[in-house]
């Protein structure tokens, strides 16, 4: 594994007491795979993808985040995960799902 360019957070909803929120209840796993299977079949080697615990912005679920560039996406599904990738791979962002500040 080569130190990755971009690394996506997906929000996992993992808690201290083990409860898992809104964005696990909204198929964030799923869409973990989705964006790991993606990002393989894009060829994009620098891309890493990991699941995180709870990220504090449960209304806006699921939460995935990209580093470096600390671009934080909300209500993400497949189609977002597309505009997303395609956003990192051409260094834009993808506006219309950012969570509004
Ligand atoms: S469960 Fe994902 S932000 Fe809280």
């Amino acid at each position: 594994m080569i130190k990755p360019t971009h690394h996506i957070f997906v929000c996992g909803s993992f808690r201290p007491t083990g409860a898992q929120g809104v964005c696990h209840k909204k198929e964030s796993s799923a869409l973990l795979q989705y964006f790991e299977q993606e990002a393989a079949d894009r060829g994009l080697d620098g891309v890493m993808v990991s699941s995180t615990g709870c990220m504090k912005l449960c209304d806006h679920g699921p939460v995935v985040v990209i580093y470096p560039q600390g671009t934080w996406y909300g209500k993400v599904d497949e189609d977002a995960a597309d505009a997303i990738l395609d956003a990192i791979e051409n260094d834009t962002v993808a506006e219309e799902f950012l969570i509004p500040s």
